[in-house]
C-alpha cells in the first residue's frame, strides 16, 4: 500500500472533493487493477505526455499491442462521445462511462466483475471509498473516483496553460488564419477542444482494417470514419492519427496536402505549412 500510504499521510481529511481527486490520481497509477498487475491507466495515458503516450499503438496487459494510439485525456470535453468510433458515452454521464471506457479499450484486461473482490483485498482503498461515497458500493465508488479525476484533467486542459510568449507571433497568427480560413481545418476542428464530435473518413492507409464508426452504427458508409480528435498539447502527443501512422505534425499536414478524403485537399505551400505547424504547436 505504498501509494495509498503516501496519500493518507499528505492529505488531511477536510475537503472530500480534494480527497476524491487525490485518490483518483492514485488509482489512475495503480497497476494492480490490471490482469497482469503491470499496467495502470498512467502506463499509456502518461502525465508527462499530456496523458497520451509515445507509441504508435498502445501496449496493454501481457504486453499485447492494441489497435489504437493512446489519445490525450487533457481537455477532453465532457459531452464528447469517447473513443475513435464514439462507442462509449461521454464522461458527463458518470461512472458508467468510465466502466464502458475501461472495458471498451480492454487494454488492462480489466474485469469489472472482479472489482469488488479486488477492492476487498486492499482494505485501505475499501475504507476510503466507503467513506467518500457512503451511499454506493465500493466498485461504483472506484469508478466515480476515476471519473472525478478525468473531469479534473478535462477542466485543466481547458484552461490555457500555454503561457510562454510565442517565438514568432506573426507566423502563428498567419497559421491561425489559415486554419480558420483557407485551409478550413475549423470545419471539423472547432470549439474549445478543436473537435466537433463528428466522424470522417480521411482516406488514410487502413493498416488495421479499421471499421471506425461503422463498428457502432453498422452502416457501410461509416466504415473508416473516425471521431475528430481533440487538438491539445500536440507537441507532447506524437505520433498522430488513430493508429499512430503519422510520426510528426509535418506528416499529418502532408496527408492533408495529398488529399484527406472527407476533409478534402489543402493546397498550402511550404510557407503556409510552416505557419499552420507553428499554430498547431500553440494549441
Ligand atoms: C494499454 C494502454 C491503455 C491503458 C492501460 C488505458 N488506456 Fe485509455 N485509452 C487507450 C487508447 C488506445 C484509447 C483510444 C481507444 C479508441 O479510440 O478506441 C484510450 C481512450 C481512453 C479514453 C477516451 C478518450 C477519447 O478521446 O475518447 C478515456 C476516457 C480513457 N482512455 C481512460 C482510461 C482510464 C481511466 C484508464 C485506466 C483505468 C485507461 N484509459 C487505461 C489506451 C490505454
Ligand atoms: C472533415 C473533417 C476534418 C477536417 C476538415 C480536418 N480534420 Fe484534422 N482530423 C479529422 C479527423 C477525423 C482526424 C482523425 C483521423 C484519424 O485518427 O485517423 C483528424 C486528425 C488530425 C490531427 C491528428 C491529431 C492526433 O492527435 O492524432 C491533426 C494534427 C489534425 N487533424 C489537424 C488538421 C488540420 C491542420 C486541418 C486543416 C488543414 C485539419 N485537421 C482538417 C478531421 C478533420
Amino acid at each position: 500500500m505504498a501509494l495509498l500510504g503516501g496519500f493518507a499521510a499528505c492529505r488531511p481529511h477536510t475537503n472530500p472533493d480534494a480527497e476524491k481527486l487525490a485518490l483518483g490520481s492514485v488509482l489512475f497509477e495503480d497497476e494492480r487493477f490490471s490482469a497482469d498487475g503491470r499496467v495502470s491507466c498512467a502506463s499509456c495515458h502518461r502525465p508527462e505526455h499530456a496523458f497520451a503516450d509515445t507509441l504508435p499503438l498502445s501496449v496493454g496487459a501481457f504486453a499485447r499491442q492494441t489497435r489504437r494510439n493512446t489519445p490525450t485525456l487533457w481537455g477532453l470535453p465532457t459531452n464528447l462521445p469517447l473513443m475513435a468510433d464514439g462507442g462509449v458515452p461521454p464522461l458527463q454521464i458518470g461512472s458508467l462511462a468510465v466502466l464502458a471506457a475501461i472495458t471498451a479499450h480492454g487494454d488492462m484486461a480489466f474485469d469489472p466483475r472482479s472489482l469488488n473482490q479486488k477492492l476487498k483485498a486492499y482494505p485501505g482503498y475499501h475504507e476510503l471509498l466507503t467513506r467518500l461515497y457512503p451511499s454506493t458500493d465500493p466498485a461504483s465508488a472506484y469508478l466515480l473516483t476515476l471519473q472525478r479525476y478525468l473531469l479534473e484533467l478535462s477542466e485543466q486542459g481547458r484552461q490555457d496553460l500555454n503561457t510562454a510568449p510565442p517565438n514568432n507571433p506573426t507566423l502563428i497568427a498567419r497559421g491561425r488564419s489559415l486554419f480558420e480560413g483557407e485551409a478550413a481545418c475549423i470545419r471539423c476542428h472547432n470549439g474549445e477542444a478543436k473537435s466537433d464530435g463528428g466522424y470522417y473518413n480521411l482516406n488514410l492507409p487502413n493498416r488495421m482494417n479499421e471499421l471506425g464508426r461503422a463498428a457502432v452504427t453498422l452502416k457501410e458508409e461509416d466504415r473508416g470514419r473516425l471521431r475528430t480528435p481533440v487538438l491539445r498539447n500536440l507537441q507532447k502527443t506524437a505520433p498522430y492519427f488513430h493508429d499512430g501512422q503519422a510520426a510528426t505534425l509535418r506528416d499529418v499536414l502532408e496527408h492533408y496536402q495529398k488529399g484527406a478524403g472527407e476533409a478534402g485537399r489543402w493546397q498550402g505551400d511550404s510557407m503556409e505549412v510552416e505557419a499552420v505547424l507553428a499554430y498547431l504547436q500553440t494549441l
